[in-house]
């Protein structure tokens, strides 16, 4: 028998594919669903303080293969308060094995805006039912705002003003942007160490930023947003977070866990980014695409790939890549 069970953040999932932030996470009845697969957490959409519908539609488009999904969806949420009520996890969880953990992920418009949410979860009657908190700071696709963790003294002293509230929180991730250049890891894994008492777990990757896809037809970017920028995610990114993923698991403290995110369609792409080093794999555009039965598909496909491989659990794999031979 293979097991699939992980930790994240020294929390318990039993098993290591769950969904990312985003698609299907806004609402009780969409992460119900998330709850009642093989999904090993449910995790929320990023939340605002308040309320928001997000950019002008249309704001998402996939590429008729499934390469590519692009989306500018600028933050549509029902805001914190609906994230951490009381009914919400009720409705969420209720179909859910009894200790399936719900994450919730928060992605404020200002260091205010999320001191704000955090102080929020921190006095919450519910706080003892949120597992961790996913700290955005790789959003691309508010309109006049940049990629905070593109900027590593902001992502400094973001993380240094929410230490302060650390042992009244639960654990706390943040989830990262892509990083292309060894330069840019070195610095946002030095920043992340120097904070290893706050940041339990990396999720890396967020989409990539400002991609542009055009129609030929109407010879128009393929989304109104934003003039057609938009968050690139999907099987086209696969690689970048499998790069992300391995090198910082190589530069980041053993105490923070990595959470792999990006393009994951399959049992094959799990097994792939727990060889780089993740802990466990969030899947967001196959999710969107596919739905909620894509969980039980995907964890099935990597138990019996396991199977063959011999491999009986998460350990046997995570960070086992090999050098080429
Ligand atoms: O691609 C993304 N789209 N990443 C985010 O972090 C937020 C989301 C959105 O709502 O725009």
């Amino acid at each position: 028998v293979v097991e699939l069970a992980t930790t994240v953040a020294g929390i318990l999932l039993k098993t290591c594919v769950y969904n990312a932030s985003g698609p299907r996470s806004g609402t009780s009845t969409a992460l119900s669903k998330v709850a009642q697969s093989a999904s090993g957490a449910v995790l929320a959409k990023s939340a605002t303080v308040q309320k928001q519908s997000g950019n002008p539609q249309p704001r998402t488009w996939h590429h008729p293969d499934y390469i590519a999904s692009f989306n500018s969806e600028g933050l549509p949420n029902n805001g914190i308060d609906y994230y951490i009520d009381a009914t919400t996890i009720d409705d969420a969880m209720k179909d859910a094995d009894d200790d399936k953990p719900y994450f919730v992920s928060l992605s404020g418009k200002s260091l205010h805006d999320n001191m704000e949410m955090l102080h929020k979860i921190a006095s919450a009657p519910t706080k003892n039912r949120i597992s961790a908190i996913e700290l955005n700071l790789a959003c691309p696709n508010v309109i006049g705002k940049p990629i905070i963790a593109y900027d590593v003294d902001q992502m400094d002293s973001i993380l240094e003003q929410v230490s302060q509230l650390t042992d009244s929180l639960p654990p706390l991730g943040v989830k990262l942007p892509p990083y292309l250049d060894f330069q840019h890891f070195q610095q946002a894994a030095s920043v992340l160490n120097r904070h290893k008492k706050l940041v339990k777990y990396v999720a890396s990757i967020n989409t990539l930023g400002n991609a542009l896809a055009v129609d030929v037809v109407s010879e128009a970017p393929c989304i109104s947003s934003n003039s057609g920028f938009a968050g690139l995610s999907g099987p086209a990114v696969h690689y970048t977070a499998l790069a992300n993923v391995r090198k910082l698991r190589e530069l980041l403290d053993e105490d923070i866990d990595v959470v792999g995110v990006g393009g994951v369609r399959s049992g094959k792409d799990v097994f792939a980014m727990l060889l780089a080093g993740a802990t466990a794999v969030q899947v967001g555009t196959c999710h969107w695409i596919e739905g909620p039965s894509c969980f039980d598909r995907i964890v099935d496909e990597l138990r019996v790939l396991m199977e063959e491989k011999g491999c009986r659990r998460i350990e046997d794999v995570k960070g086992k890549l090999k050098a080429w031979s």
